[in-house]
């Protein structure tokens, strides 16, 4: 809408006193050939709207974080440098970022406005620099920030952003946690890749995604830097810092493998985490190539964490994992990691494909056919709470069903196709379709029907979407 048609349709007298000052800023805007409007505040995710922003995509974060680690809790100091495309011309947009003090921003070498409002940070980019944000075009962002991160208590009750551990501190984003400790755009269908330094008192380790570029030590303070070249969604980034044991390997094909163990639970861990290549091996032979450089763990004490997390290329784990667990981290760097929810409704696509992984795992190694762990899913009251497809809030997007009944789902495409050969060809078609992107709920049923020929309504109907435990767990089998 033009501006004029703007005014006319505003009412109240502040109402067109903004449209009026609005006016005169796109004016002065039109002078240089620029008529931007805001970013949207929010991608209206079903369970998180105000996560994210829109009007532009970022390609690249830059982080270099400098952490005083206290046992009390951790001091900040921050300078995310972050490269964006315009996906609209822009007059201003935001990041989100939760707590800490912004000390300084600015856009394109500029120094930009900044207006904070819950979780929502402004950035209003110099007048000066206002043709640099068109849509399209490549801009940097740098904000300057410190403070105390904090930890996020979510809807489930389950605890991310920054926690401090025994020995020092770990980063976990899922589902919102990343704006803790780095502004961006903090929603899962903006993945980027990422450069995150990190600096530490001397005679402690700080891991996180990628691949080590270096590590210098300057006084009392060491510097890690990591560089995630692949994209990677802001939840799954991490940054762990205590007394590690650090190894580093290569799987049989040649993948990285680097591994951290807090050294009081080395070895108790020591044997399931020599079977990292192992796993990456079998899973490769399932779900195609690891997408990813570099692979491996973060181990950390039982009580650092209430659970695993996916975190890109090195999961991280409280206390020794079981090696289904193991199994289901690592799988999800395949589904969840490279092909990527588009929205929180999606969670599924993580977790019932990272719990069918398990079910195969047994299937291979244990003699249980996935048939086995469906009716054990079947018969688990906890997996009919709700369809996977529709978490009824967010305080349900890690619950069973999501899990259970989402592993069911692909247990039931398998009987449906009815030829492993084709099942397996489409587990792995839909990993490299997706590939470093996103999808959402419809990808998966509609490539599970272009890749089969069939037409698989009411499997879905009966397991992805409807209420309720089935009669009979052979329903709408029609091979
Ligand atoms: N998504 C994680 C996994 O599957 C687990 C997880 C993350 C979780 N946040 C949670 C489980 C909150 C329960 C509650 O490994
Ligand atoms: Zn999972």
């Amino acid at each position: 809408m033009d501006q004029r048609t703007r005014i006319r349709r505003t009412t109240s007298a502040a109402a067109l006193l903004f449209a009026l000052t609005t006016a005169a800023t796109a004016c002065a805007a039109v002078a240089g050939g620029v008529e931007g409007k805001p970013g949207a505040a929010g991608l209206r995710d079903p369970y998180f709207p105000r996560l994210g922003n829109g009007g532009y995509d970022v390609t690249h974060y830059d982080l270099d974080l400098d952490v005083d680690v206290r046992t009390g809790g951790d001091e900040l100091r921050g300078t995310a440098t972050i490269t964006a495309r315009a996906t609209q011309d822009l007059s201003s947009f935001n990041l989100d970022l939760a707590g800490l003090d912004v000390t300084g921003a600015s856009v394109e070498g500029r120094p930009a406005a900044v207006n904070r409002a819950g979780s929502e940070l402004t950035l209003r980019p110099d007048a000066d620099v206002e043709d640099r944000l068109r849509e399209g075009r490549t801009f940097r962002t740098v904000v300057h920030y410190s403070g105390a991160p904090r930890t996020i208590t979510d809807r489930d009750e389950s605890e991310e952003g920054w926690l401090k551990t025994a020995d020092g501190s770990l980063a976990l984003g899922e589902p919102t946690g990343s704006m803790t400790w780095f502004p961006g755009n903090n929603h899962p269908s903006d993945k980027a890749s990422y450069d995150i330094t990190v600096t530490v008192p001397e005679g402690l380790t700080a891991v996180s995604n990628g691949e080590q570029v270096s590590r210098r030590t300057a006084g009392d303070r060491t510097t890690y830097h990591w560089r995630a070249t692949e994209p990677m969604a802001s939840y799954l980034a991490t940054v762990a810092i205590g007394r590690y044991t650090t190894k580093s390997s290569r799987t049989p094909e040649g993948v990285e493998v680097f591994t951290a163990v807090d050294p009081k639970v080395a070895r108790a861990s020591g044997p399931v985490v020599a079977r990292i290549p192992e796993v990456m091996t079998w899973a490769a032979g399932r779900f195609g190539p690891y997408p990813f450089a570099s692979t491996g763990a973060i181990v950390d004490r039982r009580e650092d964490s209430e659970y695993a997390l996916e975190t890109q290329n090195r999961p991280v784990f409280p206390g020794t994992p079981s090696t289904g667990l193991l199994v289901h981290e690592l799988a999800h760097q395949w589904f969840g990691n490279s092909v990527t929810p588009e929205t929180w409704q999606d969670m599924w696509l993580n977790e019932g494909f990272a719990t069918y992984a398990e079910w195969l795992w047994s299937e291979d190694h244990e003699d249980t056919p996935t048939r086995e762990s469906f009716d054990v899913a079947f018969a688990n009251d906890l997996n009919w709470a709700f369809p996977p497809a529709d978490p009824p809030s967010a305080a349900e997007l890690s619950a069973p069903p999501v899990y259970g009944r989402g592993a069911m789902v692909i247990e039931k495409l398998r009987q449906a196709v009815d030829d492993d050969k084709v099942f397996f060809a489409l587990l792995a078609g839909w990993a490299k379709e997706h590939r470093h992107g996103n999808a959402s709920t419809e990808d998966f049923t509609a490539y599970a029907e272009k890749r089969t020929g069939q037409d698989l309504g009411e499997l879905w109907d009966t397991w992805l979407y409807g209420d309720g435990r089935p009669e009979d767990p052979d329903a709408q089998v029609t091979p």
